[in-house]
């Protein structure tokens, strides 16, 4: 089927299998391979983009349903050379290691911090459970959130 999706502020059309995952769509239809796949069975977020601004898991959004919406994955986050704040923010609290889980920490944490810009580490930890660090760096990721928050106010 044919699907059309603005993808970080491009329009893309394609000719792609009914079945084709939204990730597999980002990454081999539109090259943008830091979303990336951890599990394919919703458990640990490597693959989170915005889907019209709200954050999914594109593991488990067929092409075919982003079909006429808008996608932001990480690579769609930084403007003008300038990084987002929530990627300043894991630059300097150390907020990764080997970074395989990053790109979807960082679309979580700023759809995190767009529903609440001002959440306390509780709040930073409970919205983080559907994200899994397999380097398990989690101190410095909700130090980073934070720290995002914190710039932001
Ligand atoms: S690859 Fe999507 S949740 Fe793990
Ligand atoms: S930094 Fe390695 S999985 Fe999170």
């Amino acid at each position: 089927m044919k699907v059309s999706v603005r993808v970080n502020g491009h329009d893309m059309t394609a000719d792609v299998e009914d079945r084709m995952l939204l990730v597999h769509f980002l990454r081999d239809v539109a090259g943008l391979t830091a979303t990336n796949v951890g599990c394919d069975t919703t458990s640990c977020g490597a693959c989170t983009v915005l889907l019209d601004g709200e954050s999914v898991k594109s593991c488990t959004v067929l092409a075919a349903q982003a079909d006429g919406r808008a996608v932001t994955t990480v690579e769609g986050l930084a403007g003008n050379g300038e990084m987002h704040p929530v990627q300043r923010a894991f630059h300097e609290q150390h907020g990764l290691q080997c970074g395989f889980c990053t790109p979807g920490m960082v679309m979580a944490i700023v759809s995190l911090l767009r529903e609440n810009p001002h959440p306390t580490e509780e709040q930073v930890r409970a919205g983080l459970e559907g994200n899994l660090c397999r380097c398990t760096g989690y101190h410095n990721i909700v130090r980073a959130a934070l720290a995002a928050a914190e710039v932001a106010s």
